[in-house]
């Protein structure tokens, strides 16, 4: 199918120029008792508008440490950390919280979807706590679920939705506060080959749109369809390089994306 096909609409203002992430010899060391974990050594990173990035490496190499910095998550323990050019590495947990609701959209491997809700109801989430009108959130939920071409299953539980629409959910949720970036951990982590691509798909159209794209994955065929990848070893950065003959996803039939109500 044509990729013009899937109407998505510009949830939000086109994204500013400059880096939006930007680590500066960024270390975190776990403490476990007498035991001190180094999961990232010095990671110096600059992240601009728009980019789409995969970050790979071995189990244990600090990917998933790294991503909860970025995603303000948890604090570095050296070094730091620019967001949209502040300073947010000496922020207390409150302001973390406030600056993550703000400007981070996360995905995960396991979806996180709240089991006897629906997608409506799950998408609207991360606005309650936001203080947006119920009329609002479900507008901007069922959008959003538009977005990810879901528009026909806002009442479906996840039950009752295939492991792909599951994620699909999850990617509506990460966007419906308009995030500047969105990071995903092996978001294709649980999916067949077939429905992982389609996973890619929605975040290549999202990336077209400007959204700046960050994740974790194992595997190659994945990494193709970023536009950089990011190697890690042992909480130090390996491998920095463009990706050449990017993938684009292409949507197999079997599972259209309608296009958006009203859409031509
Ligand atoms: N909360 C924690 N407490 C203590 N050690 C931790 C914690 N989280 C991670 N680690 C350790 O830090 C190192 C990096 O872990 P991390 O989860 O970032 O790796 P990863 O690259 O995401 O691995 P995987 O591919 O298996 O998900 C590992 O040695 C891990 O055991
Ligand atoms: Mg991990």
């Amino acid at each position: 199918m044509d990729r013009s096909d899937i109407a998505i609409s510009a949830q939000r203002a086109a994204a500013p120029a400059g880096p939006v992430v930007q680590t500066e010899k960024l270390e975190k060391v776990y403490t476990m008792g007498d035991v001190k974990v180094h999961a990232l050594r010095g990671i110096s990173l600059r992240i601009d508008a728009g980019e789409f990035i995969a970050v790979m490496g071995a189990s244990g190499s600090g990917k998933s440490t790294f991503m909860n910095l970025v995603g303000c998550l948890d604090r570095p323990t050296a070094g730091r950390y620019l967001l949209r050019g502040e300073d947010v590495s000496r922020f207390s947990r409150d302001e973390l919280a406030r600056v993550r609701g703000r400007e981070i959209g996360f995905v995960f491997q396991g979806f996180n979807l709240l089991p006897r809700t629906n997608a409506v109801e799950n998408v609207e989430l991360p606005m309650l706590y936001q203080g947006i009108p119920a009329r609002e959130r479900h507008a901007r939920a069922a959008e959003a679920l538009r977005t990810v071409g879901l528009g026909d299953r806002l009442d479906h539980t996840p039950a009752q939705l295939s492991g792909g629409q599951q994620q699909r959910v999850a990617i509506a949720r990460a966007l419906v506060n308009r995030p500047t970036v969105v990071l995903a951990d092996e978001p294709t982590g649980n999916l067949d080959s077939q429905t992982s691509v389609e996973v890619m798909a929605i975040f290549q159209q999202l990336n077209d749109q400007g959204l700046t794209v960050l994740l974790v994955t194992h595997e190659p065929d994945i990494a193709q369809h970023a536009k950089r990848v990011v190697t890690f070893k042992d909480g130090l950065v390996l491998d920095d390089r463009r990706v050449e003959n990017r993938r684009i996803a292409r949507i197999e039939p079997r599972e259209r994306i309608e296009p958006r109500e009203g859409a031509a």
